[in-house]
């Protein structure tokens, strides 16, 4: 094994060493079980409560850029080179409380108080980027925190009073120092921690990841973790050699290059949402409901396309769009199709050591129409049981190319070959829309399971061919009601 580092960080002001801890460690077992920092709770263990919600500072360039993240899907390597704060930190020294703490005291956003630090500290991020925020943007903050006894109002109100009690706190207060400290630890090579007989490196480079996915083919590459931790607390998996994207600055970058949208793999959803939700508004509803503030901090769209689930979000527009991937295996890169990149159920074409480098996606263009929704049980914070996307080109009033795809409805994201033919050659109007929409019965024969019956996934795949219609033919916008459509189960969309 290589020789070990300790993984440094910034907690409660000061550097921190630690040596020896599991780097399966979570950092909320880490925080509860080492440090008896209870504040911290345990709700779901599994992404879905916020109840376990911390916050990390990075820095980017002179600032230091806090995000709230669930402590029960890192591990405790991951806290290499940041600052982690957790609701004990709140308190200044003169035994304030911090501007959002007194707010929830003043608008009674507790009551037994078991998801409060989470609320706390998914409104002290939110507060940090923007202490007097609107509604919606608070609404979006705490969609990730579950309350099942104080009711959201109040917390709400907390929310849009908390820059009132001061726009300033501690942490800015002393931002100089701590971005000193974060230099000071900021790694120039790959950093490689072992504790337990487990390994963890996190490399700073592409070329670095690249030497290290060929020397530990087998290693499980870690991005946001927001899947994989889920194997260590869920599953109970030993995960004995980890690679961590996180510090690779070169693959974390969302830009327009020409007609192209490049998107480094290790990118968040939140680093990413803004140019695609630009580029392709109905894009950036689908990540701005994927998961919550705090996967989405994490979750990176390379991630999501690696996991290989048939219900992932960004594929079946990615693929509509025509997206490829840049694979990368030692020296070796290769471009290829995203929708040739599945090979069957959670199932692709990469080879051992091989790894996802950048999604390619084509800019907007006038003459194609493009959209994509969501059908789930919750509109926040759900997993579809549909997802359908939808490219289409008209040239004189008929469809002269289609790209239809939809998640959910097969054992891999998969696009919809027989509604695609139906399409072509037809005036852009409902009766192309309904010749589509019959071919889908044999583009597809969807489960039932857990999120919906087969019967009811059809319907929906049909329906949102007429929303799309609706939609790109200058109707109202739609994707309000898919949550309460979503919840009437078996009545169709
Ligand atoms: C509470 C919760 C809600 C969620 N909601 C949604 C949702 O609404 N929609 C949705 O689609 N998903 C959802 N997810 C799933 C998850 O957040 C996404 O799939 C996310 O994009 C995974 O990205 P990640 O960076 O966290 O991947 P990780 O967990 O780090 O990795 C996932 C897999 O991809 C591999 N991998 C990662 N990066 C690469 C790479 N560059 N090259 C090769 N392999 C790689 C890893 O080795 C691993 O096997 C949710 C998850 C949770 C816990
Ligand atoms: S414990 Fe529920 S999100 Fe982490
Ligand atoms: S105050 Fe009890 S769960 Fe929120």
């Amino acid at each position: 094994m290589a020789g070990s580092d300790a993984i440094r960080f910034v907690f409660g002001g000061i550097l921190r060493e630690l040596r020896g801890v599991d780097p399966n460690t979570t950092i909320l077992n880490w925080l509860r079980e080492n440090e008896r920092k209870t504040g911290t709770k345990e709700g779901c263990a599994e992404g879905d409560c916020g109840a376990c919600t911390v916050v990390l500072g990075e820095l980017v360039g002179s600032r230091i850029r806090y995000s709230a993240l669930n402590a029960c899907l890192l591990f405790v390597p991951v806290l290499d080179g940041k600052e982690l704060v957790v609701v004990e930190d709140l308190r200044g020294q003169d035994g304030k409380l911090h501007p959002v703490q007194q707010a929830l005291v003043d608008h009674h956003g507790s009551q037994c108080g078991f998801c409060t630090p989470g609320f706390v500290m998914s409104l002290f991020a939110l507060y940090k980027a923007e202490a007097k925020p609107e509604r919606a943007r608070i609404n979006d903050a705490i969609a990730g925190n579950l309350c099942r006894c104080t009711g959201y109002r109040p917390i709400i109100d907390a929310g849009l009073v908390m820059g009132k009690y001061g726009e300033s706190d501690q942490f800015s207060a002393r931002e100089k120092q701590t971005a000193r400290l974060l230099r000071s630890i900021r790694r120039k090579e790959t950093f490689a921690y072992q504790a337990n007989n487990r390994q963890y490196f996190a490399p700073t480079s592409e070329d670095e990841l690249a030497a290290l996915t060929k020397k530990y083919p087998d290693a499980n590459l870690l991005a946001g973790g927001t899947d994989l931790g889920l194997l260590v607390t869920k599953q109970h998996r030993d995960l004995d050699t980890l690679i961590a994207l996180g510090g690779i600055a070169g693959m974390r970058y969302a830009r327009r290059s020409g007609e192209t949208i490049e998107i480094g793999a290790a990118t968040s959803y939140s680093e990413a949402s803004a140019i695609i939700g630009e580029a392709y508004p109905d894009f950036g509803e689908i990540f701005r409901r994927l998961g919550s503030v705090q996967i989405r901090n994490a979750g990176t769209i390379g991630g999501n396309i690696a996991n290989a689930s048939p219900i992932g979000d960004s594929m079946p527009g990615l693929i509509a769009l025509g997206a490829s991937l840049l694979l990368r295996r030692g020296k070796t890169i290769r471009q290829v199709p995203l929708d040739e990149f599945y090979t069957g159920y959670r199932q692709t074409v990469l080879e051992p050591g091989e790894f996802i480098t950048e999604i390619r996606l084509p800019a907007p263009r006038k003459d194609r129409h493009f959209h994509t929704a969501k059908v789930c049980k919750r509109f926040d914070q759900d997993i579809s049981a549909v997802c359908g996307a939808f490219a289409i080109t008209v040239t004189g009033g008929r469809i002269s190319e289609a790209r239809v795809c939809y998640g959910g409805m097969a054992s891999t994201p998969q696009r919809a070959a027989r509604c695609e033919a139906a399409l072509v050659g037809k005036p852009w109007g409902e009766g192309a829309i309904e010749d589509a929409a019959r071919a889908l019965e044999r583009d597809f024969t969807p489960l039932s399971d857990v999120r919906a019956s087969a019967g009811y996934r059809m319907s929906v795949a049909r329906n949102l061919l007429h929303r799309m219609l609706f939609d790109t033919a200058g109707g109202p916008g739609l994707s309000h009601v898919l949550a309460y459509e979503g919840s009437q189960a078996g009545s169709g969309a």
